[in-house]
């Protein structure tokens, strides 16, 4: 894993959009997979920027989002449908249906899963995953002790995490117990991956996963056995 140091979260947005965009040039039809959270905000607006200047149109792109929260509608504000929407797809050409967020509100939660690995099968490979880091050290919603084979599925959220997330609710108890996200498999198939890293309160996970053995213990750690992946921190390192 190639580790880029930046020197704040503004260089670091810049440089994720920047790839982002790099391969949306090199590809006729590119394929990217999103992540959510307070970490890739400023990435999004800058696309929507570079978007407005004519630089870059995603008339032709396919997303897959990593998760979603099971039980939260698409119009819920608290939902990653809406945070996409908001930050992302309501300002730019993306067509809706090449769109794809796990739906949290299906009936059938586990053949959910299986339709998005195979709408993956059938548009992928995803060319660039942006990913962030939960403080336990989890990717997407894939918490300590998933298996690093595993596909999209139905993930049981750790307490550290409902407590991380609630931020973004009006209390704790408004934050869901379980969410799809896309497996550690899966994530690991894309062609290349971005892992963002900002601010103190990730200071400890950072040190963990560059410091610590591979290990399902740290999920992010499986990235460092990924031929094209790279670390983007404004953290000292
Ligand atoms: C959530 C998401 C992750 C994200 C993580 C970190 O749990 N499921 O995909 O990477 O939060 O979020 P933040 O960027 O807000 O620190």
């Amino acid at each position: 894993m190639k580790i880029v140091k930046v020197k704040d979260y503004e260089e670091m947005s810049q440089l994720a959009a920047e790839k982002v965009i790099e391969v949306m040039k090199r590809h006729q039809h590119p394929v990217l997979g999103l992540a959510t959270g307070s970490t890739p905000e400023r990435t999004y607006q800058i696309l929507v920027e570079k978007y407005e200047n004519n630089e870059v149109s995603f008339k032709h792109t396919t997303t897959f989002n990593l998760d979603e929260y099971v039980g939260l509608a698409p119009t819920n504000k608290f939902s990653y449908h809406y945070y996409m929407n908001h930050f992302l797809f309501d300002h730019v050409d993306i067509e809706k249906e090449n769109v794809f967020i796990p739906n949290g509100l299906a009936e059938n939660l586990e053949k959910e899963c299986e339709a998005f690995e195979q709408a993956i099968k059938e548009r992928g490979p995803i060319h660039l995953q942006l990913l962030g880091v939960g403080p336990n050290g989890h990717i997407g919603f894939n918490e300590p002790g998933t298996p690093f084979d595993s596909r999209t599925h139905v993930a049981t959220l750790e307490e550290e995490t409902r407590q991380a997330n609630s931020r973004f609710f009006n209390s704790i108890d408004e934050v869901p117990k379980f969410a799809l996200t896309m497996g550690i498999g899966t994530i690991m198939e894309a062609e290349e991956i971005i892992l963002l890293v900002s601010g103190e309160h990730k200071k400890e996970i950072l040190q963990q996963i560059i410091e610590s053995d591979v290990t399902e213990t740290i999920p992010a750690t499986v990235l460092k056995t990924h031929p094209n992946a790279t670390l983007i921190t404004d953290l000292d390192i």
